[in-house]
């Protein structure tokens, strides 16, 4: 098995994905990047500012459809990871086809204090889907943005401004958004962030600091540890989290409605991100479903249809109570465009049934994957709900040292086999494919992992 690198272990950089700054990231660009991408990928580097995870670029792509992209040179990926945006499947034709109609009816941008029949639509939409009572909609660009509106508005509901959020969670890269989320790699350096933000652990049940592995304890201690803060900083606004984390963690319900009960006894608003995780990707039109209703649900990425940029939150009536006062205040807020393709995506999940497909080609690949776990001693664990899936790479199961170069060396081998996806953790394989990926492409890519893991047992690197 491979050895340490220090190159590519223990930078907090890792803790988002595979980074771009590793030898195994340039042995890839020295293979892959020749003529036409090797030119436009100097030019990306040429003129965007570089940053960790995005400049300088894996590669140059030409094409997006379903559930594969394609770069350059014609060679086409199954991509597993689609930056969570894809659910319907990268340039779906109903998505393409409602876009087409509404920049065809000359109504795209909509003026803020006007309104459009897409926008209310897709709206009620949301209203009508959106688990339990929550029906009032507003809607922003991108995540970050709407995490901030939840921000703004559970602090005008509470009167309150203190938070509690979770470590290693990712919510946006904004002052607000970064100041909940628990990734030094986005708040280091910049100096103070939101006043009042805390953060305890999510529940991992394979992973946490107290060794535990009944997850009773660990719902306990974690349980423990938000009533500590409620207590000891009272006046707290919300608890925000993901239900499902990015890895992902499942946590169990009984742990939620924990959760829910101490937000309740000390007057807290609960938010759910579902950034990633809405829209079908659970199995269930929302993970929150899987769980229970919070107080404002956040959504974005796919809500676009993987075409427009779009996002916003869904809440209760009961805290439509701001007509005073400006929560988002976007300017594309009721864009037409926006919200035609948002509401072909919703329409494309509900008639295609893929929140049931999602359910029935995670658990079959769950299945797999944790038979593949007998065999493959690089494989700590399998974790995943619907099609949002993680394998945790370890270098010994009774440590559980990450095996962060063996992972990139595993990612790297299948892309080498058309098999696309990210890295989370450092360690984390994550599978999260568009929920139009057939089953026979679901078999093939796990064929691929299953190779690759076995190629780097033996010392195959890449
Ligand atoms: C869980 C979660 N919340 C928020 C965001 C931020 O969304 P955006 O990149 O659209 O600002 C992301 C983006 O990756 C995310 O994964």
């Amino acid at each position: 098995m491979a050895g340490k690198d220090s190159e590519s272990t223990g930078r907090p950089e890792a803790e988002q994905g595979d980074v771009n700054t590793t030898p195994a990231r340039r042995r890839y660009w020295e293979r892959n990047l020749t003529g036409e991408s090797k030119r436009w990928f100097e030019e990306d580097a040429l003129h965007f500012l570089h940053q960790s995870l995005s400049t300088p670029v894996l590669n140059v792509i030409a094409k997006a459809e379903g559930a594969r992209i394609e770069d350059l040179a014609g060679r086409r990926y199954l991509d597993m990871h689609g930056n969570g945006v894809h659910n319907t499947g990268f340039n779906h034709p109903a998505v393409v086809e409602a876009v087409r109609k509404q920049l065809d009816a000359s109504l795209t941008f909509c003026p803020r204090r006007y309104t459009n029949i897409p926008a209310v639509r897709l709206a009620g939409k949301l209203a009508e889907i959106a688990p339990g009572d929550l029906n009032r909609v507003l809607f922003c660009p991108g995540g970050t943005d709407a995490i901030e509106m939840a921000l703004k508005l559970a602090k005008l509901a509470t009167g309150r401004f203190k938070t509690i959020s979770f470590w290693d969670s990712f919510h946006g890269a904004g002052f607000g958004a970064a100041s909940v989320g628990g990734e030094e790699h986005f708040h280091g350096g910049i100096g103070p962030l939101l006043p009042g933000a805390f953060h305890v652990e999510f529940p991992n049940y394979y992973r946490n600091p107290w060794g535990f592995t009944n997850p009773d304890d660990v719902d306990a201690e974690c349980l423990r540890q938000i009533e500590l803060v409620l207590r000891r900083e009272p006046e707290m606004a919300a608890v925000i989290g993901e239900p499902v984390s990015a890895d992902p963690v499942i946590p169990s319900k009984r742990y939620w409605e924990g959760v829910r009960d101490l937000c309740r006894r000390y007057g807290a608003l609960l938010i759910f991100d579902e950034i990633i995780e809405g829209f079908g990707r659970t199995g269930k039109m929302f993970a929150s479903e899987h769980y229970l209703t919070p107080d404002i649900l956040v959504l974005g990425k796919s809500l676009g249809g993987g075409i427009i940029p779009l996002a916003g939150i869904v809440t209760r009536e009961e805290f439509n109570t701001f007509g005073d006062r400006s929560i988002g205040h976007y300017t594309h807020e009721k864009n037409a465009l926006s919200a035609a393709a948002g509401l072909a995506a919703i329409e494309v999940i509900e008639r295609e049934n893929l929140c049931a497909h999602a359910e029935r080609l995670g658990a079959r690949a769950l299945e797999r994957l944790r038979e593949m776990a007998e065999r493959h001693p690089l494989i700590g664990c399998v974790m995943g709900i619907g099609l949002h899936i993680g394998i945790d790479l370890v270098r010994d199961r009774k440590t559980k040292e990450k095996a962060t170069r063996e992972a990139e060396a595993v990612m790297f081998k299948c892309m080498g086999k058309g098999v696309a996806f990210k890295t989370i953790n450092g360690n984390m394989i994550t599978l999260r494919p568009a929920l139009v990926i057939t089953q026979e492409e679901m078999d093939g890519a796990l064929d691929v992992i299953e190779e690759a893991i076995g190629e780097v047992e033996r010392g195959l690197n890449f």
